[in-house]
Parts: C-alpha cells; structure tokens; sequence
C-alpha cells in the first residue's frame, strides 16, 4: 500500500478511487449523529490536515470515537472528492489503526486550542505540532534549501569551518570558552593565570562566533565560498533578535568589493524570498492571517524594488533632523541601535536598507580602511521590522595597513599569523559578509521573536532539552 504524505493526497497526486495509506497524528475529531467522524488528521508535510471520514461500521468505530488531539493513527482509505467546502479531496476510511493514544487529554499540553507564544516556547519538544511552529520549520527549511540553490547556482563553494576554534573574529569578546580542565583543580602557572596548556588542545579554545576568518582562507583559493553553520555568542541579550546560538550564512568572494558585495547580499534576498512565495504559499498565507497581515505584500515588495544604499554618515544626519526623540542620544561615531535603524527601515525608506562606510572605531579588525582614513567599507542590510540582518565588509587587503591596524587595536602579529599570510602570499580584494538565519526567518514569518524560529533557542538561562 502506498504510504501517501498528507501534501501529496491534498494536491491530488493519487486519483479520486486509489486506496492510499496515510500516517499522522489527529488534530480534530468531530462525530456526527449519522454514525460518522471526522478526523483531521496532519503529518507536517504542508499546512492543512487531511479529513479523514470513519463510518460507524469499522471494527474498531467505538475506539476512534475516543481518538483525541496528539493520537497518531495509520489510516488505510480511498480518496474522494470531498462534498463540504474547502479542500478538494478528503479519504474514506477502510482502517483506521491507532498507534499511540494520547494519555489525559484533558491535561495534553497541545489540546486543539490557541495557545500563546510563550506557552509555546516553554513546550518547545511538543510545539512543532502545532500550525505555527509547523509552519515556520517548512519556511525555515525552504529558506535554507534556497540559500544552498542560491550560491550552487553561481558557482560558490559551501565550506565547512570549525565550530572549536582560538580566534575572536568580531573581536568582542563574546565567546563561550572550551574546556575539558577540571573546574575543582584548575591547574595554574607560576603567575598564578589558568595554565591552559594542560587543556585539551594545549590553548585556551572556544566556540566558533564566525565562520568568517577561516572562510577568507577558501576565498584566496576558491574565488567564491560560503559556509552555512552555527555560530554562538555569550553576549547576555535578553532581546527578542538575540540567541546564544544561531545559524549565519557567509559568503566570501576573492576579487570583490563592497559594491559586489552589497549587491550580491540584495540578489540572495530577493531570491530566497521569491522561493518561499512560490513554494511555502500555505504557511505565508497563515502568516498573513495570523502574525503579520504584510507578510506576503512587504515580501512582494521587496523582491520589485531595489535596496536603498545609504552611507553611514548620511544616515546620522537624517536622524539628527528628524526630530524624533531617541533613548540613545545621536551623534557620528555612535553605533546604531536598533530603534535607529528601525527608523530608518521603516520610517524613513520603508524598505530595506544597505548602510555603508561605518567609523573604524565601532568596527572589527579586518574591514578595510577608507581613503578617508575614519571609515571602514563596511556594510549592514536594514529591514524594517527587524532591524539588521546582514554584517559585511570589504576586507583590508594590504598587509601593512592590516598591522597598522593591529598595533592600533593592540593585538598582536603574532596571533594572527596564518591570516596575515594571505595578505603576504598573493593577496587580493576580497569581501563578505554574514547573514544571521533566524533573523532572516523571523522577518520572513513576521515571527517577532528570534527564539521562535529555532527549533530549541538558547538564550541566557535556558538550555533545556
Ligand atoms: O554583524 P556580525 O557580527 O558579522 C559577523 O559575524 C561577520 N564575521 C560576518 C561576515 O562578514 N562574514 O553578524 C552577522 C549577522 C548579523 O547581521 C545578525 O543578523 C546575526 O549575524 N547575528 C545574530 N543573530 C542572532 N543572535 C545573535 N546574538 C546575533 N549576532 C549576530
């Protein structure tokens, strides 16, 4: 028998009369008074349910009339054109066996009901059963289906970089340390510091919070890469675009510039947005109905029309005399927060934004100084609604501007050996930039909170599950 997903039997994959066998768990039961039930009954595969109708003559109809949300079933049955409104097709059923009741339904954390977000969130093994969290995990799938489409399609490479790693690439000192030393017993120098040479890899290590540095080195041989990993940051945001760990997209492309990069950054987004318009339509229609009545319209929008550069310095202007009152006082040199940028996004464009050319001193090691000596070729992609999703540079390719750099910054050569070596051995232009997923995701749904388009968010305090 043929084992047919709920997507396939609504789309009419099998023919009205086929016997098809579907598997899945109840999310309604209704009983009529004329000896029948219906059942919805959903497996993930797309938004809706199937109805499945069991006649009063099956062995088993004094059982199915218990069934409750949450029961998993394997029903054999033909396929009808259905005779009520909405979907097309429906299955009669021929056997209906019941794989797992649901035990005290009335105390089942997922009862066919609406419940909150944050309810949710603390149920986050069982949420995926229910429409929302359904789906966000099939758009968040089709996302990254796209971005991997995406670059395949123009001759990037996908890399794996580590995710243990001794290197601070955004230099903030966010990083969560990897240790296999004994907190009781930790060993010491005769300074009296952590001796982390008897540490597992015989140096302090951590997890990665980009992908970014051993990216460049694929990049100055493989002209275009892109890693797709996750990443981890220790910064105590409790905000609603913050996770301990999150996913991030970095492309890097040897013989490019900011302008490359900020338009290749523009074309990923118009694509993977078209891909979910064009194959998640179920779930954005849910999203527009439930969560975000533009969540379709400001996707249309943003794939006709084209982003709006801005420098950095010009966008200070333009918020210094718009009269708004912010809680962060604006001045050049400040580094945007997110009520800034949302202004921006969404007040002033109301579109996204490519900010560029930030101060070097609110900016990492790495990005390439301008002839101005004050800013570096650094960008960001604003979108209204979330703020930044987008970081990324144009990278200093000159290796005596790159130590100047260092020595202003107080790191040492030293540490940075094996990435000097690419401005020391055929250097070239290079850039890139990191795309944070969930923010991606979250502005996509019209989500509003990060931790809710990750299947199991860490954020400061919660590493449940
Ligand atoms: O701007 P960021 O820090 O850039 C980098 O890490 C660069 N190395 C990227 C590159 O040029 N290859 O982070 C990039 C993006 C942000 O724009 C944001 O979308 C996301 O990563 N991000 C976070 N997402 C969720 N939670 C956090 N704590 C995040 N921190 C950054």
């Amino acid at each position: 028998m043929t084992h047919a997903p709920v997507v396939d039997v609504l789309a009419g994959k099998y023919a009205v009369g086929e016997t098809v066998t579907v598997k899945g768990w109840v999310r309604t039961r209704r009983d009529s008074k004329a000896g029948l039930s219906f059942i919805a009954l959903h497996d993930g595969s797309c938004f809706d349910p199937v109805q499945v109708i069991a006649l009063n003559t099956l062995p088993n109809y004094a059982d199915i009339q218990r069934l409750t949300a949450g029961c998993s079933l394997v029903v054999t049955a033909t396929v009808k054109e259905s005779e009520g409104q909405g979907q097309a097709l429906e299955l009669d059923a021929t056997e209906v066996s019941i794989v797992g009741w649901v035990e005290n339904p009335d105390t089942y954390p997922m009862a066919a009901k609406r419940h909150s977000i944050e309810y949710l969130r603390e149920h986050a093994h069982l949420r995926p059963r229910t429409n929302v969290i359904g789906a966000v995990t099939r758009v968040r799938n089709c996302l990254s289906q796209a971005i991997h489409r995406f670059f395949h399609e123009r001759g990037y490479f996908w890399v794996s970089t580590p995710i243990i790693t001794a290197s601070d690439t955004e230099g903030a000192g966010e990083l969560f340390r990897v240790s296999t030393l004994d907190m009781m017993n930790i060993p010491t120098t005769e300074q009296g510091d952590v001796d982390y040479s008897q540490d597992f890899f015989g140096r302090e290590a951590y997890l990665t919070v980009s992908g970014q540095l051993n990216g460049e080195t694929y990049a100055c041989a493989m002209s275009k890469i892109y890693t797709f990993g996750p990443t981890f940051r220790a910064e105590n945001s409790n905000t609603s675009r913050h996770l301990a760990e999150f996913w991030m997209i970095e492309p890097e492309v040897a013989f490019a510039d900011l302008g490359d990069i900020a338009q290749l950054a523009e074309d990923m987004l118009k694509y993977v947005c078209k891909a979910v318009l064009e194959e998640r339509a179920d779930d954005m229609a849910f999203f527009a109905q439930r969560i975000n009545k533009e969540a379709i319209s400001r996707l249309e929008k943003l794939i006709s029309s084209d982003f709006v550069r801005m420098d950095y310095t010009d966008a200070i202007e333009i918020l210094e005399n718009c009269g708004k009152d912010f809680e962060f006082p604006v001045s050049w040199g400040i580094d945007l927060s997110s009520e800034h940028e949302r202004y921006l996004a969404e007040e002033h464009v109301g579109a996204p934004i490519i900010m560029q050319n930030y101060p070097k001193d609110i900016k990492a090691f790495y990005m390439r100084l301008n002839d101005d000596n004050k800013t570096v070729a650094a960008m960001d992609v604003l979108a209204p609604g979330i703020g930044e999703i987008i970081g990324g540079s144009q990278r200093e390719e000159r290796l005596d501007v790159f130590d100047d750099r260092l020595e202003e910054m107080g790191l040492s050569k030293e540490d940075y050996g094996w990435y000097r070596d690419l401005r020391r051995y055929g250097t070239v232009p290079h850039s890139g930039f990191g795309l944070g997923f969930e923010r991606l995701v979250a502005y996509v749904t019209g989500m509003q909170n990060v931790r809710d388009v990750i299947p199991f968010p860490r954020t400061p305090g919660n590493a449940s599950y």
